[in-house]
């Protein structure tokens, strides 16, 4: 077994394999490559070095709660409905009912997401794609069905990199190459994007919601599908981990996973959860936000008058 010390070392050799500049070995199909990538952003977010997730709770643009604003229960958990308008960055919303956001990373994928869609349509489900432009350039065909079936199409970035590693020009060229290959592929820019690995710094994730309008979309449950730690522990994962107003985290580029998804959204949508787009759970919860933020005060108690009489 290892020591302490050499899972130290061990960590720096993968904090040291990731890095901004992607990777040019071109002998890798893109599917391989992004699994590659994908298999080693999670050993750095649970190590909690990545900047993105773990920072998630940071909303520049967020209005704060006013201390007095109402709190509904959510009937489903338990949990407390606090009524809050999303920020600029989401990893998980408030609303009051039993909805959440499916999300699918990596893809679009030439034969899993096709399947994927069959399985959403079959549900009535929405999901959200964060894809990688040189995957759109690819499949262009995928893209315009993932489109066309009324599911949201996020940018995950051109080539994959470790976002909070690239310098300005990097990075604008990476979201600029991913955004037009989904334009080209079908005729509508993304309005979310999710940075590789959940990394991005505060600086990055301000000036990307100022120059291309994106939400930076995270998430709060992470089934680690890139594991394959198989289909029925990616489902139990997923469907334990759901609350409303959950985002949760996958993958369209691995089979175990597509295999989850039948029992992971049937249980769901049997507990009375709905599935929609990342764009409408962040408008669902800004509604419900807002709702409470105006609502009126409640009526006075009416002053009960008696006619006094004879
Ligand atoms: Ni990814």
């Amino acid at each position: 077994m290892f020591t302490f010390r050499q899972y130290l070392l061990l960590g720096g050799f993968f904090l040291g394999a990731i890095s901004c500049s992607s990777s040019s070995d071109n002998s890798l199909g893109e599917t391989e490559k992004s699994d590659v990538l994908e298999a080693r952003p999670h050993f750095v977010e649970q190590a909690g070095l990545a900047s993105g997730a773990s920072t998630a709770q940071e909303k520049p643009g967020s209005v704060p709660a006013a201390p007095t604003a109402p709190v509904a229960v959510a009937p489903s958990s338990g949990k407390k409905f606090a009524p809050k308008v999303p920020g600029i960055s989401v990893s998980q919303v408030s609303v009051p009912d039993k909805v959440v956001a499916l999300t699918f990373d990596d893809g679009p994928h030439a034969s899993l997401t096709p399947r994927l869609l069959d399985i959403l349509k079959k549900y009535d489900a929405k999901a959200t794609f964060f894809m990688l432009g040189t995957n759109a350039r690819l499949y262009p065909n995928v893209v315009r069905r993932v489109a066309a079936e009324g599911h949201e199409i996020g940018s995950h970035s051109n080539t994959h990199p470790l976002l909070s590693k690239c310098g300005q020009g990097k990075l604008v060229s990476e979201l600029d190459a991913a955004e037009s290959a989904i334009v080209a592929a079908c005729g509508k820019r993304p309005s979310v994007m999710r940075p590789p690995y959940g990394g991005m710094t505060a600086k990055q994730r301000q000036f990307v919601n100022q120059k291309y309008n994106y939400h930076i979309v995270l998430w709060d449950v992470d089934p680690l599908d890139w594991k394959r730690p198989g289909p029925a522990v990616v489902a139990q994962r997923l469907i334990k981990g759901a609350r409303p107003g959950s985002i949760l985290l996958s993958h369209d580029i691995h089979a175990g996973t597509i295999d989850a998804m039948e029992t992971a959204i049937g249980t769901l949508k049997a507990q009375g959860y709905r599935f929609v787009t990342v764009s409408e759970l962040i408008a669902e919860a800004t509604a419900a936000a807002n709702a409470a933020q105006s609502a009126p005060a409640p009526a006075e108690a009416p002053v009960l008058t008696a006619a006094v009489t004879g």
